[in-house]
């Protein structure tokens, strides 16, 4: 049987794009992607899923205490029944509840080396702090800010006359290469987690 993800977003949804380029191609094999949903209505992913037949739903987060929402959320992962669920620019903390409900089996994507710059502007907070290395982190989702253990992360040198801009994107052309190649390692369970380190079976950081 397929090996399922969700992926949740709230916006532009490359990530989920490039999720569904490695499956369309086979680097993400015997897996599909089974929900998206998106917790803004008009979030452009929701209609780059449905162009790919895909579906998606947007379940609004307007108004809703946090906990509320997140058991709606739960509800409708729990009809299809995911592997792995997938942040994807999702602008939530998600809930203990959400995180127990699913724990070990969520993964998000940050623009940064964590644990430096968490949070909102991730690559603007790198070049207002005068770093050379920026970078994306792909990790387990725990009850805090960008914070569970990490998968597997890349790093991009910073230029002198980087803007947030051209540094997000060439931070992004990394985060599409490591988020599906994350999300397989975890999928084919080719990894262990010792304390906080997320120890890869090839022993080379990046194979699994
Ligand atoms: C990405 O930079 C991701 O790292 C961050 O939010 C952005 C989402 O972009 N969490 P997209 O919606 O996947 O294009």
């Amino acid at each position: 049987m397929k090996k399922r993800i969700a992926v949740l977003l709230s916006g532009r949804g490359s990530n989920f794009e490039a999720l569904a380029d490695s499956i369309a191609a086979g680097r993400l094999p015997d897996t599909e992607i089974v929900l998206v949903v998106s917790n803004r209505e008009g979030a452009p992913g929701i209609e780059k899923a449905r162009q790919r037949g895909i579906p998606a739903r947007v379940i609004p987060s307007k108004g809703l205490e946090r906990e509320a929402y997140d058991r709606l959320v739960v509800a409708a992962l729990d009809e299809v029944n995911p592997d792995l669920v997938c942040l994807a620019g999702f602008m939530r903390l998600l809930s203990p509840y959400f995180v127990e409900r699913f724990r070990g089996r969520i993964l998000n994507i940050h623009p940064s080396l964590l644990p430096a710059f968490p949070g909102l502007e991730a690559q603007r907070q790198a070049l207002e702090h005068g770093v050379k290395f920026a970078g994306c982190t792909v990790h387990f989702v725990d009850e805090n800010l960008d914070a569970g253990p990490i998968v597997l992360q890349a790093v991009v040198p910073i230029r002198d006359d980087d803007t947030p801009d051209t540094l997000s994107a060439r931070i992004l052309d990394e985060e599409h290469r490591i988020y599906p190649e994350a999300a397989r390692i975890v999928l084919e369970g080719h990894y262990r987690i010792e304390g906080r380190r997320v120890i890869l079976e090839s022993g080379e950081p990046g194979k699994a």
